[in-house]
């Protein structure tokens, strides 16, 4: 979970009571990246992965990025904060760097949001011995990871909270998207690779759901959003059981990339008109959005959640890995036992 939400204090209590903790490379520097990974290995002596965001490529139309602009004159107004320098960061991210550094010093497991990795680069990782994960939302983006030679694919349903992992996204992309346990059985019947699941599980009964329904692992971020080593910001925390939220909506509103946030004042206003224009509007609402911080309105800030988020438990991760294994285990018991003879 970018933006500073899976620092190494939440992926090492994930590894350390029996999880797959990562680290998220998103918005970094590739030396931001391996600060944290020096950082986490000093933490865990188990396996982690480290997530990487696809360099996009620049569709985005600079007439409807203005107009944007203007129309948040309002929120410049209100937050007394400019907006900020759309160029700031460019496209990549600093994907390439980050390979090489992943490539020099490897990890257990590198996994891919926004785009399908080269042959190359998923090659390279597995001749240093390094599992890959391509988050897929279809059945046709799974077929575009195993033929570019993924380890597995994270099947991501429409209930997940953040952004969705949509490989390319433009103004002709704005389809509904597939619900988790829909889309996990048509990935397991187009492609032979293990399955991750992720999308709106919350409670160990929804983790054996997705498992009978095909899955061989889960994946899950609003449930661990709330615990203590999160570092997302306190507002963003209280507000996923507040019932002032009660919903969740997939956005443009913050990034210009369809994300999943709590329905807050920024994404109904600004929701509706916001075009396909990422990272462009990632860059120009990041100053709004961290003076609504700063002021302590979260009816400004990007409160990322999936559809599960009232069921957000504060404990803290190591906990929440064991008491989510436990409801597991007692989820399969009571399955099996209603099979038997
Ligand atoms: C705050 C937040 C940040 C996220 N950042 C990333 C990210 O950097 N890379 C990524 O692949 N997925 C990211 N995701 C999506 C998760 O990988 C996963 O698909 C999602 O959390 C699953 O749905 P859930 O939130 O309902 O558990 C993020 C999700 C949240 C809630």
């Amino acid at each position: 979970m970018a933006g500073g939400v899976s620092a190494p204090p939440l992926a090492g209590a994930v590894c350390e009571a029996g999880g797959l903790g990562f680290l998220a490379a998103g918005y970094k520097t590739a030396d931001g990246m391996y600060q944290e990974i020096k950082r986490l290995r000093g933490l865990t002596t188990r396996p982690f992965g480290v997530n990487l965001f696809l360099p996009q490529p620049d569709h985005a139309d600079p007439a409807a990025v203005e107009v944007y602009a203007h129309q948040l004159a309002g929120e410049v107004a209100w937050y007394e904060t400019p907006l900020g320098d759309i160029d700031r960061g460019g496209l990549d991210d600093g994907y390439d760097a980050k390979l090489a550094i992943l490539v020099e010093d490897p990890v257990p497991v590198v996994s891919f949001t926004f785009g399908c990795p080269s042959r190359d680069a998923l090659e390279a990782f597995a001749r240093v011995g390094t599992l890959t994960v391509v988050t897929v939302t279809t059945p046709e983006e799974a077929a575009a990871a195993q033929w570019a030679g993924a380890d597995a694919v994270c099947v991501q349903g429409i209930e997940a909270g953040g952004h969705q992992g949509t490989h390319r996204d433009g103004p002709q992309s704005d389809g509904p998207g597939i619900g988790l346990l829909s889309l996990i059985a048509q990935v397991r019947e187009t492609v032979p690779l293990p399955i991750i699941a992720a999308g709106g599980l919350m409670r160990g009964a929804q983790i054996a759901g997705a498992l009978a329904a095909g899955a061989d692992a889960v994946q899950l971020g609003t449930a661990f959003l709330a615990c203590p080593e999160s570092g997302a910001h306190d507002l963003h925390k209280q507000a996923l059981t507040n019932p002032l939220f009660v919903r969740t909506e997939l956005t443009r509103a913050f990034t210009g990339r369809p994300a999943r946030a709590l329905v807050n004042r920024f994404l109904r206003e600004h929701g509706p008109y916001a075009p396909a224009a990422y990272p462009q509007l990632h860059h120009l609402t990041s100053s709004l959005r961290q003076a609504a911080a700063r002021t302590g309105d979260a009816q400004g800030m990007a409160l990322w959640a999936g559809q599960g988020h009232r069921m957000a438990r504060e404990l803290p991760a190591g906990q929440l890995v064991q008491v989510l294994a436990a409801e597991l285990a007692a989820a399969t018991a009571a399955l099996t036992e209603g099979s038997a003879p």
